[in-house]
């Protein structure tokens, strides 16, 4: 078998016990043998200044900028603040889509999913977040769609899923992106 496909993960909350975070580490145990999944960490990547985009940008830039380049795919998993996209992983998307013309993202097959104690699962944030994608031509999954509600109540204290229904989703969820990665890079 061909090494798996390298999928960078982007979480949209810093937060130890971030729902988003037990949803991530999820989501890499129930992958396909075809994608690797590593969390990228964006928390310490300063603000977008443009002054700062100069020669030489910070380094934590730098390094975050070639770490999106290098992967074959990108994987999404976010909370909703104020019915939108979390601050730190909107931060995130706009030091990669620069300096203009070197965007990181462009032409990536990605996937979005959110997560929220509420009711409709950070639907806001998941849309939002997806007009950035078309934005940055990455190539999001459309289906199925990935609005996790009540994610309070479907993790144990080790950040395990206790629920069936959700990680039959979730696994259905990760084999329909598998695919979709696959086509994308075979396109
Ligand atoms: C929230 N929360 C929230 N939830 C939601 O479903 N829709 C929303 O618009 C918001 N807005 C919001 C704003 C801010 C500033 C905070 C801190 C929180 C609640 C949020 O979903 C909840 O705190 C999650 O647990 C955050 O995700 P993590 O950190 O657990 O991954």
């Amino acid at each position: 078998m061909s090494s798996p496909r390298d999928v960078a993960v982007l979480v949209g909350s810093l937060r130890k016990g971030s729902l988003n975070l037990k949803l991530a580490h999820a989501l890499r145990e129930l992958a396909p043998a075809s994608l690797k999944l590593e969390i990228v960490p964006i928390g310490e990547l300063p603000l977008y200044n443009a002054d700062l985009d100069e020669d030489p940008p910070p380094a934590a830039w730098r390094a975050f900028r070639e770490r999106i380049a290098a992967a074959d795919a990108l994987l999404f998993v976010t909370p909703e603040y104020n019915r939108s996209v979390p601050g730190v992983l909107k931060n995130a998307i706009d030091v990669g889509s620069r300096p203009y013309g070197h965007s990181a993202w462009a032409g990536k097959p990605g996937a979005v999913i959110s997560g929220s104690p509420g009711a409709i699962g950070g639907f806001g944030a998941n849309h939002h977040l997806r007009q950035s994608l078309v934005f940055l031509d990455v190539r999001p999954l459309q289906q199925p769609e990935a609005y996790v509600g009540g994610a309070h109540k479907l993790f144990d204290e080790e950040g395990r899923l206790t629920n069936d229904d959700t990680r039959k989703f979730l696994q259905a969820f990760m084999d329909a992106f598998a695919a979709w990665v696959e086509k994308q890079l075979a396109a």
